[in-house]
Parts: structure tokens; C-alpha cells; sequence
């Protein structure tokens, strides 16, 4: 059996009229660009998550950036985030020539630990940066608490987390700004790069919609502040709005197989992830923690099947954040994931069998 990561083409199947259908009409009108379907994208992922105020844009890289340029985050500000995550999180700070500050993530869900936040806060926090990682909402409250008392901002970068909720409140709508990404390997994945994003606030969702055009607002050629190209093309929007309609399935089913796998490793010596309840995690991965991950790895690849590392190095100790002057050991338990966390294979099209062959290979491994 092969068995790849993610299963791109058999998604596309099942999507390919809709979408070529909708391609031939906006090529014969010759509206590209931030047209109907940025809007209905828009107000689609308005009603799911609850947020007021959606603003499509190139990337969820540029949504961050965008998110903490609204907040007027820059020069000499310093922003609480997390060591465990893509890059872009805490590049995106860096970007606007603030200062990324880490603490590390917790054992259970590695998120950000909210009981470490508050030691980080210096007079120049501007925010915290929090990461619904693998798909799993935060613990908001004490981080809501902590931003309230010291009169910061959170952002959300929820790239991982579109759809996820907790008490029915929609990820996107826990904090001040939230940022998302339409990279295809995403949940809800593109043809090619996207982002958005989403606030509850009008002042901010006024200042991003003018940031992702050059800083212009109603009149054409004004530039009210400096502001760069972060548009969506409407051929990518409109693939978006038709893959939209299948979100809340493709979510429910990775959450089933979560479920199953978790009944069918739960007596192995592995870390399973915690699933405890309906809606706050939508397994964007489905990470595993071993001490032998790299020999479990290597196992399940002669098998065919082929598993991700999310992230076999934290930011912390990454080249580029050495500025930074955090040195190995400073964060353990993001440090430790990074040498035990193992994705398996979760995408929506899986097979009940090539599940079951998953599980009898994970099985087959710790047995020899
Ligand atoms: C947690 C997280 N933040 C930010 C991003 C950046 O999104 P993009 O690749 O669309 O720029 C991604 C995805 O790649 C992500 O997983």
C-alpha cells in the first residue's frame, strides 16, 4: 500500500466540476481580482467563524503581518509567542521589526503555556501571539485574562484552525485580529496561495482592508498609509468558496479518524493527542510523540506509508532567531516535540482500510 501524507488529487475529484466550471466564467468576464468570489469567501468564512470583519489576502504569512500592522506593532515592540510552530509566525513579527518573544508550549496540546505567558510581559508587549496548533484551540481564558491586565493585544494564528470552536465560539473571534491560510495542504486548502483575516473590530478590519492595497481607501490613488499588494485572485477564491462547502465534513471526518486511531493506539507506549471534545480540534495533523520517532518513521515509509515532522527544529534555535540569544534547552518541551512528534496520515480521503493498515504498521513496530 502508499499511503502519501495528504491526498491532493483524490480532493480534487470530488471538486473539479464545480471549480472549472466556475474558472471558465471569470476568465469570460474578466473580473480577477478581489471580485464576487473574494466577497462570498468572505462572508462564507464570516458565518462560520463568527467574525464581523473578513479580509481575504495573498497568504497567511502576509494575513499575520497585516493583523500586526493594524495593531500598529513595529519598531521596538516585543510580541509573546510561541517557539513551536511554522515559521512565519514569529517571522511575521520580526518582519515588522518588532521583537519575538518565546516562552515555551505545554505537554498536552503543545500550545502555548498560558501559566508562562505572563512572566514574558515587559513594558514593550504589544501582543501575544498565540497558535491553534495541529488544529487544537488554545486554552484562552488565562491568556485573555493576562492580555486584559496588561492592556495587550492577542492575536490568533489560526492557519492551522479554520472551523475549530470552543463553548460554540469559532476560532478567529478569541482575540483581537486573527490570521489564517488557504495553502493548499490546508484544511481548507487552495490552488495556490491564500489568507485572510478575520476580526470582530471595524477600526481594524478598516485599516487591514487598506494595508492590502497599498494603503489606498475609497479614493483611487490615495494613499492614506503605506500599505502593500496582498490581494486574492478571484479564479483562486472562487476553487475556495466551491471547497468551502465541504469543510465542516472534511473536519468532522478528521476528527473521526482521530478518534479511531486513539481507540486503536491508546495501549501503545506512544503520546496520543487529547481529544476532549466535539469541536476545539480539527486535526490539521494528527501528531504522535515517540522517543523512537525517527525509527517509527523510517518503519511506516518501508510499509508505504509517509508521515510528516511539524517542526523537526523550534524557531528558538533556528539560524535566523539566534539574534534573539535564546540558547538549546531554553524552552525543554517544544524542544522535546521536535524530537518526538510524528504526523500520521489524517486527510479526509483516507480509506477505512489504508486506516486500519496505519494502525496495524504503528501496531507491527512497537511489537518487534
Ligand atoms: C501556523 C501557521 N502559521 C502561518 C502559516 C503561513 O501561511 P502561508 O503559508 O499561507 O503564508 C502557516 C502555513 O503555512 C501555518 O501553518
Amino acid at each position: 500500500m502508499n499511503i502519501p501524507p495528504i491526498n491532493l488529487k483524490a480532493q480534487f475529484k470530488g471538486v473539479k466540476k464545480d471549480i472549472l466550471k466556475g474558472i471558465r466564467e471569470i476568465l469570460d468576464e474578466q473580473k480577477l481580482i478581489l471580485g464576487q468570489y473574494c466577497l462570498k469567501l468572505e462572508e462564507q468564512v464570516a458565518s462560520m467563524t463568527g467574525a464581523a470583519q473578513t479580509i481575504s489576502c495573498a497568504n497567511g504569512t502576509d494575513a499575520l503581518i497585516l493583523s500586526l500592522m493594524a495593531l500598529g506593532i513595529g519598531n521596538g515592540d516585543e510580541v509573546v509567542t510561541t517557539p513551536y510552530t511554522f515559521f512565519s509566525t514569529a517571522s511575521s513579527v520580526a518582519l515588522t521589526g518588532a521583537r519575538p518573544v518565546f516562552v515555551d508550549v505545554r505537554e498536552s496540546d503543545m500550545n502555548i503555556d498560558p501559566g508562562l505567558v505572563e512572566k514574558a510581559i515587559t513594558p514593550k508587549t504589544k501582543a501575544i501571539l498565540v497558535v491553534h496548533l495541529f488544529g487544537k484551540i488554545c486554552d484562552m481564558k488565562i491568556i485573555s485574562a493576562i492580555a486584559e491586565k496588561h492592556k495587550i493585544h492577542v492575536i490568533e494564528d489560526m492557519a492551522q484552525a479554520l472551523g475549530a470552536k470552543r463553548g460554540g465560539i469559532g476560532a478567529g473571534t478569541l482575540g483581537d485580529i486573527a490570521a489564517t491560510s488557504f495553502y493548499p495542504t490546508k484544511n481548507l486548502g487552495g490552488i495556490g496561495e491564500g489568507g485572510m483575516v478575520l476580526t470582530r473590530r471595524a477600526d481594524l478590519g478598516e485599516k487591514v482592508r487598506k494595508l492590502r492595497v497599498h494603503g489606498m481607501g475609497e479614493k483611487p490613488y490615495i494613499h492614506e498609509m503605506i500599505g502593500f499588494n496582498s490581494r486574492l485572485d478571484e479564479i483562486k477564491a472562487l476553487a475556495l468558496c466551491v471547497k468551502f462547502t465541504r469543510l465542516v465534513s472534511w473536519n468532522k471526518t478528521r476528527l473521526e479518524t482521530a478518534g479511531y486511531y486513539n481507540m486503536h493506539l491508546r495501549d501503545l507506549p506512544i503520546t496520543l493527542p487529547i481529544i476532549d471534545d466535539e469541536t476545539s480540534h480539527i486535526f490539521h495533523h494528527y501528531v504522535i510523540r515517540t522517543d523512537r520517532r525517527d525509527a517509527l518513521q523510517l518503519h511506516l515509509k518501508e510499509k508505504g506509508i509517509i508521515t510528516g515532522i511539524y517542526y523537526p527544529l523550534p524557531l528558538h534555535l533556528q539560524p535566523c532567531f539566534s539574534y534573539l540569544g535564546n540558547e538549546e534547552g531554553a524552552f525543554p518541551v517544544a524542544e522535546s516535540a521536535a524530537k518526538t512528534s510524528l504526523a500520521i496520515p489524517v486527510f479526509p480521503e483516507l480509506k477505512k482500510r489504508e486506516k486500519d493498515y496505519i494502525i496495524k504498521s504503528i501496531r507491527s513496530f512497537f511489537k518487534a
